[in-house]
């Protein structure tokens, strides 16, 4: 009689060896390398001086760490990340070509699509990255918030795959409108609590102010950092915002330059991002940018976020706190203030208060345009790239959406109209209920 198999346990940071693609980038590319000025440096909360890696160090890995201020131009991608990359590295470029025979544009539209990774979005490029780098330094268990869960689920499923446990924050009003992204969490082994929650100080203390909020991803920030500074085999990971994670997603931007060449265009003219944190946009826009900046191609990029939560067409250009309580470091960026709760609008990614300092800094110096999209005209837009182009875009990445075809419809003979969307709306579907 054989003994039955053991179960074998795949979780490990040590690369399988196989023969990634070499279409899968090598490096990730950091925009700070190629910037007339700058990006402002992070403050200290309490004396409010530039950051020391030893300030971030209850936070995150040295690694991430040395990343989050690296001015090197290339930073090499780990074979055990290209590794996972490789599962759905390169996304494609798609030419939206019954799109444009929709809107009748004399344009040529074309589309990166994140939605492929395994959880549907761009985050996973950063999450599997994150969770590299805690676990070879030792770190066992990561905290995190999520707003409609993208961001969670990428975490859960990279801390599966990478052997380490991931407890979840997730914003009151997605936790209880969205239930499926938590189920997703849990079929990957990591816990999701509804923020605010009574499991932490600043948790408590919101709620005793306001019982009734729908929460916001600042307060769910404070949670998942206080826990993660109090438990010393523990770290806490941020799905967008900092300037690693705009390193991280820079591999999007990366494969368009590559398959924008292969299509035969020299550059795209304009491109759309939706912007929330500033991760997606980030990712697929500073190589384009870096391109213009060193070789003179000229795309114009422009960030696409809601009107309920405007952060870089309304917010002011300061220091700010990243959560509510004011655990984190001050970043400079365009923000509402770190107390401004968005209204419970479908696009949970895109409430948050403040912007990546890079992205920030990029629209500062004008290498960014940004414009506010209104909810409606953002699903009207999804419903119309649904019907032409046979994917259900998710709620965040309508925004770019809808402004890629306000521009098309009027856009010039051969121009190059480039979007970037960033996941599919499979598990949002109720939100395009509520609006169809
Ligand atoms: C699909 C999708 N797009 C965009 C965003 C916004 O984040 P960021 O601006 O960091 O790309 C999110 C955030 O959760 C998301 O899930």
């Amino acid at each position: 009689m054989s003994t039955p198999a053991q179960p074998v346990d795949a979780r490990s940071t040590d690369p399988i060896g196989f023969a990634v693609p070499s279409s899968v980038p090598t490096h990730w590319y950091n925009l700070n390398a190629d910037l007339p000025e700058p990006v402002p440096p992070h403050l200290h909360p309490g004396t409010h001086e530039p950051l020391t890696p030893p300030d971030l160090a209850p936070l995150f890995p040295m690694a991430l760490i040395e990343q989050e201020v690296t001015t090197e131009r290339y930073v090499e991608i780990p074979q055990t990340v290209r590794e996972i990359y490789s599962m759905w590295r390169p996304s494609p470029l798609i030419r939206a070509h019954r799109l444009e025979r929709v809107l009748g544009t004399r344009a040529r539209i074309y589309y990166k699509y994140e939605g492929v990774s395994p959880v549907g979005s761009h985050k996973p490029n950063t999450a599997v990255a994150q969770a590299y780098y805690n676990a070879i330094e030792g770190t066992t268990r990561l905290t995190t918030e999520t707003g409609a869960g993208q961001w969670g689920a990428s975490l859960a499923m990279a801390c599966s795959l990478l052997g380490l446990t991931c407890e979840v924050w997730q914003v009151r009003a997605s936790y209880d409108a969205k239930p499926y992204r938590r189920f997703q969490m849990e079929a990957y082994g990591s816990v999701c609590h509804s923020s605010p929650s009574d499991l932490t100080e600043a948790g408590r203390a919101i709620l005793a102010e306001h019982p009734d909020t729908t929460g916001s991803l600042g307060m769910a920030i404070s949670e998942a950092v206080e826990v993660a500074v109090k438990d010393p085999g523990a770290h806490y990971s941020l799905g967008s915002v900092l300037n690693h994670v705009m390193l991280h997603q820079s591999v999007i931007g990366q494969e368009v330059l590559v398959q924008l060449a292969e299509a035969g265009e020299r550059q795209a003219d304009i491109a759309f991002g939706c912007a929330g944190g500033g991760s997606n946009l980030a990712g697929l826009s500073f190589p384009l940018i870096g391109q213009n900046l060193r070789d003179g191609t000229t795309t114009r990029v422009v960030a696409c976020e809601p009107a309920a939560c405007p952060s870089l067409t309304q917010g002011e250009y300061r220091y700010d706190h990243g959560d509510v309580a004011g655990l984190t470091p001050l970043l400079k960026m365009h923000t509402l203030g770190k107390d401004f709760v968005p209204p419970a609008i479908h696009a949970g990614g895109l409430r948050y208060h403040g912007m990546s300092p890079m992205v920030s800094h990029a629209v500062n110096l004008g290498l960014i345009q940004a414009v506010a999209v209104e909810q409606d005209d953002a699903f009207a837009a999804g419903v119309i790239f649904a019907r032409a182009e046979g994917i259900v875009p998710a709620p965040e990445s309508t925004h770019a959406v809808a402004e890629a075809i306000a521009y098309a419809r009027t856009a010039a003979d051969g121009e190059v109209v480039l979007i970037g969307l960033s996941g599919n709306g499979v598990l949002d579907l109720p939100s395009y209920a509520a609006y169809v």
